[in-house]
């Protein structure tokens, strides 16, 4: 079995190449992704001498190469995690999100077609769903709930799934979607809540939190996110959606507190709120639960200081992020904010 992993030089699909390296000893594994400031070869560095691995810089929006490594490379499976990733940023600029996130899944697709694919699966969020009220946590999100946007980034992801909806009911493309929930866990890009409180902790800077920090969001430590989308591609039912999440709802608030304790130190900065900012994210995992038997194993306490201490151990892999066009990011993004 051959498998094509989009966008594993990131933070998922990083995680994703070394969970199914480890499950199944007799795949083979490519990984394709364009190194954007978002993708690191060193996150591979652990997979790049292994026989059964392979790197292939590329932009999944590049037509004629995407076709010609299908045509090499002959792939069973496609899992789709190549994305702009990053609300902030889809508020600062759009386009790239548009561009990538459902021209580069239309591409990806078109290939699978082509080269006759068992099984396209796109890696999805629970943002497609919009927000949820805070004073009502009764509500959650299933996968019948309807998608209703609220950033560029949310909106491009949905545009990409209705568009895998389409391409599975009109060409008959064996195709699966997952949206989850926020995860946590080694290798996570520094722009993001919670290795940006672990590092600013660390390197005596402000912790800036948006708004008030009610926010809520229901984290899921990585390798229960890798576990699920690996039931899926070999048992998910081909057309359906499967909602991942990891029934852990915390305030934004909480989550830095909880990160202050850890670390014994840290000074909370309440700066501007997002625009658009979505209230509370859920999400019922009821269906694949039930249907194909995925149980999260990690709880929220052990992932937070298993994450933590990964950050501890791993000071070059952030440093050598934090730096350059992650500089400018960061002063566009938060000077005064
Ligand atoms: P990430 O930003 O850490 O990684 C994205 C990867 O995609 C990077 O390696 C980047 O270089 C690559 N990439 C970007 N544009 C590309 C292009 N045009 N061609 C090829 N490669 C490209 O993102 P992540 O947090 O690992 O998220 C992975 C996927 O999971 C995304 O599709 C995201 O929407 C989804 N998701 C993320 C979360 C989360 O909490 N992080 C939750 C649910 C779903
Ligand atoms: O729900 C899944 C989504 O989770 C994924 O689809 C996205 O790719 C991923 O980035 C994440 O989106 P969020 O917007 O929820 O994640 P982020 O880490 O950017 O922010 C989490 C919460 O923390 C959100 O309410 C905004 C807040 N926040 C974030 C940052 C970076 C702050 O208060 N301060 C900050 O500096």
């Amino acid at each position: 079995m051959k498998i094509f992993v989009t966008g594993g030089a990131g933070f998922i699909g990083g995680n994703f190449v070394y969970y199914m390296l480890k499950t199944h000893p007799d795949y083979d594994i490519v990984c394709l992704d364009a190194l954007t400031y978002a993708g690191n070869l060193h996150t591979l560095s652990g997979a790049l001498e292994n026989p059964r691995f392979k790197f292939v810089k590329i932009d999944i929006t590049d037509r004629d190469g995407i076709f010609g490594l299908f045509d090499t490379e002959r792939p069973d499976i496609v899992v789709n995690f190549a994305a702009e990733s990053h609300v902030d940023r889809s508020i600062l600029s759009p386009e790239v999100f548009l561009k990538t996130n459902i021209l580069g899944t239309q591409v990806l697709m078109d290939a699978c077609r082509e080269y006759g694919v068992k099984r396209f699966h796109q890696v999805s969020t629970d943002e497609v769903y919009g927000d949820l009220p805070l004073d009502r946590p009764d509500l959650l999100f299933t996968e019948a709930t309807p998608i209703h946007t609220s950033s560029p980034y949310s909106a491009s992801k949905a545009s990409a799934d209705l568009l895998v909806s389409a391409y599975c009911r009109t060409y008959g493309l064996p195709a699966t979607i997952s949206r989850c929930s926020n995860n946590y866990g080694p290798y996570h890009f520094p722009e993001k809540l919670i290795p940006l409180m672990i590092i600013n902790i660390l390197n005596g800077k402000p912790l800036p939190v948006y708004g008030d920090g009610k926010n809520v969001r229901d984290w899921l430590y990585v390798e229960d996110h890798c576990s699920a989308i690996d039931l899926i591609i070999h048992d998910g039912k081909v057309g359906e959606i499967y909602n991942i999440g990891g029934n852990n709802e915390r305030s934004n608030l909480q989550i830095v507190e909880l990160l202050i304790s850890t670390l014994g130190k840290g000074e909370i900065k309440f700066v501007r709120d997002r625009a658009g900012h979505d209230l509370r994210y859920a999400i019922d995992s009821t269906k694949i639960k039930t249907q194909l038997g995925w149980t999260p194993r990690t709880d929220f306490e052990n992932g937070i200081k298993k994450t933590v201490d990964w950050y501890l151990n791993n000071r070059s892999w952030w440093e050598n992020i934090v730096s350059g066009e992650y500089i400018n990011y960061y002063r566009r993004m938060y000077e005064d904010r």
